[in-house]
């Protein structure tokens, strides 16, 4: 092959940029030599403070881990060790304040309003005034705190009338209460070292206190329940007329001793599907009947109350994480702090990040995460929120599914909204996984990324 030779084949002199102009969108675009792309984005668009930018503009949640807790419930699957001493929890809330200090410079989160913290453990109960006052103070130095939702986890046998004015004078003004039973037996079964009497006096405690919505945690399936029982407990948990009355279903985690005594060796019996399901169902219709209304599809409300921390979690708002073991996420990355508390602490005091895995979400992680956590669990959900969102219908997409799910009774196919019936709520999050597994299935031709 002979050498390339390259012909000039404008020998008639310069270029005029005006004759060659091309006509786009309705304007006429001169050929220019003005513009040298090295890069893009162009670096005019790059500011100094682009961790920033990371986060949403609605603002951040803040979420704060206390590992500590005066019993080991058999069921419990948290992160949390047995407080031993005054000093294991105040080295704990030292790191904490200097992580707080650190992530907040290192994302420059200062600006950043704050519609959300959540306090849990462990049981953050167990934290002394000054210990929740040194906290509470440096959120306070380092963030846009005005008048955020701001819970706080309590177990019963943790708190008085004076923990309660002090954690009110720091702003707190949600308490969630675990409580699991109010059946002594079904409780000193779970390990737990209260009595129903004294949860039914710490709820009274923190009503009559002033100032707080109060949430309550009930299990069901934990071991020694009866329906007999467990009706008494609904029965009861419904009288204490608390905002919030959130009814988990108790899970069967590797880590826990109901695991190895109930699913492992059967030492113990525990609830089994179809009594699980009865027991909710009955809870259901309980909670109904006395006035209760839903908020999602594990949680009853009185007069509009909401949890709004948890809410915005599962829409997928921006969560800052602080302590051992706490789940976080900035931007589309989900991260989880160090689970040792050593060894979260000296990452802290070194000044170094104390991740210890993380997640990086694609687009339609984030679609199939809306899907999953929102669509079905908050029982009623507008389609309009998602189009918004997303760009695209997804009953359209998925118009066999929406039909068996309307024809079999777990949703009623309004244009404007997916509403679960009462058979949708008790089988909410099969609902919400059915949604989201069909679209995601309906992308699979050009699927990447999906994380499940
Ligand atoms: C971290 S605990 C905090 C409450 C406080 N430490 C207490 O026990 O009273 C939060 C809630 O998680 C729920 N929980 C714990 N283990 C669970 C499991 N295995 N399955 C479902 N929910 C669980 C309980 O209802 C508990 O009230
Ligand atoms: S349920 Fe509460 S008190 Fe019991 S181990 Fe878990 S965090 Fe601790």
């Amino acid at each position: 092959m002979g050498k390339f030779e390259y012909k000039y084949d404008n020998p008639e002199g310069p270029v005029d940029p005006a004759t060659i102009s091309l006509h786009i969108d309705g304007r006429q675009e001169p050929a220019t030599r003005e513009e040298f792309y090295t890069n893009y984005p162009f670096y005019k668009y790059w500011t100094s403070d682009s961790n920033a930018r990371l986060l949403s503009p609605e603002g951040i949640n803040i979420y704060i881990h206390i590992p500590f807790c005066i019993q080991i419930c058999d069921y419990c699957f948290y992160m949390k060790e047995l407080i031993k001493s005054k000093d294991q929890v105040e080295d704990y809330v030292e790191s904490l304040c200097m992580e707080i200090k650190m992530i907040s410079e290192r994302y420059s989160l200062a600006g950043k309003k704050v519609n959300s913290i959540y306090v849990g453990g462990g049981t953050p109960s167990v934290l002394t005034e000054p210990q929740f006052r040194k906290v509470v103070e440096t959120l306070h130095k380092y963030h846009r705190i005005e008048d955020p939702e701001f819970a706080f986890e309590a177990e019963p046998g943790t708190f008085s009338r004076n923990k309660l004015e002090w954690l009110r004078a720091c702003g707190v003004n949600r308490i969630s209460m675990g409580v699991q039973s109010f059946d002594d037996e079904v409780i000193r079964l779970s390990s737990r070292k209260h009595t129903a009497a004294q949860a039914i006096n710490s709820i009274r405690t923190v009503q009559d206190t002033g100032g707080f919505e109060v949430n309550i945690d009930l299990l069901s399936g934990l071991a020694g329940e009866s329906m007999s029982s467990w009706e008494a407990s609904i029965a009861t948990a419904v009288q204490q007329q608390t905002d919030m009355l959130t009814i988990y279903k108790m899970k069967t985690y590797a880590n826990t001793v109901f695991f190895k005594k109930g699913v492992h060796s059967k030492e113990i019996d525990l609830p089994g599907e179809t009594q699980e399901i009865a027991y909710m169902q009955r809870a259901m219709e309980i909670c109904f009947s006395e006035g209760l209304d839903l908020w999602s599809t594990f949680a009853f409300n009185r007069k509009g109350a909401q949890s709004v921390y948890i809410e915005n979690t599962w829409r997928g708002e921006d969560m800052i994480a602080y302590g051992a073991s706490s789940f976080g996420k900035i931007g589309s990355i989900n991260y989880q702090n160090l689970n040792n508390i050593p060894a979260w602490s000296e990452k802290v005091r070194n000044n170094t990040m104390p991740v210890y895995r993380t997640f990086s979400m694609t687009y339609k992680d984030m679609i199939v995460k809306e899907l999953l956590l929102c669509a079905a669990r908050l029982f009623s959900y507008s389609k309009k929120e998602f189009v918004d969102k997303f760009g695209f219908d997804y009953f359209c997409l998925i118009p066999d599914v929406i039909d068996q799910l309307t024809d079999k009774g777990y949703i009623t196919n309004d244009k404007e909204e997916l509403v679960l019936t009462r058979q949708g709520i008790l089988f909410g999050d099969f609902v919400s996984k059915t949604i989201a597994s069909s679209v995601k299935n309906a992308f699979a031709r050009d699927s990447i990324g999906f994380a499940y």
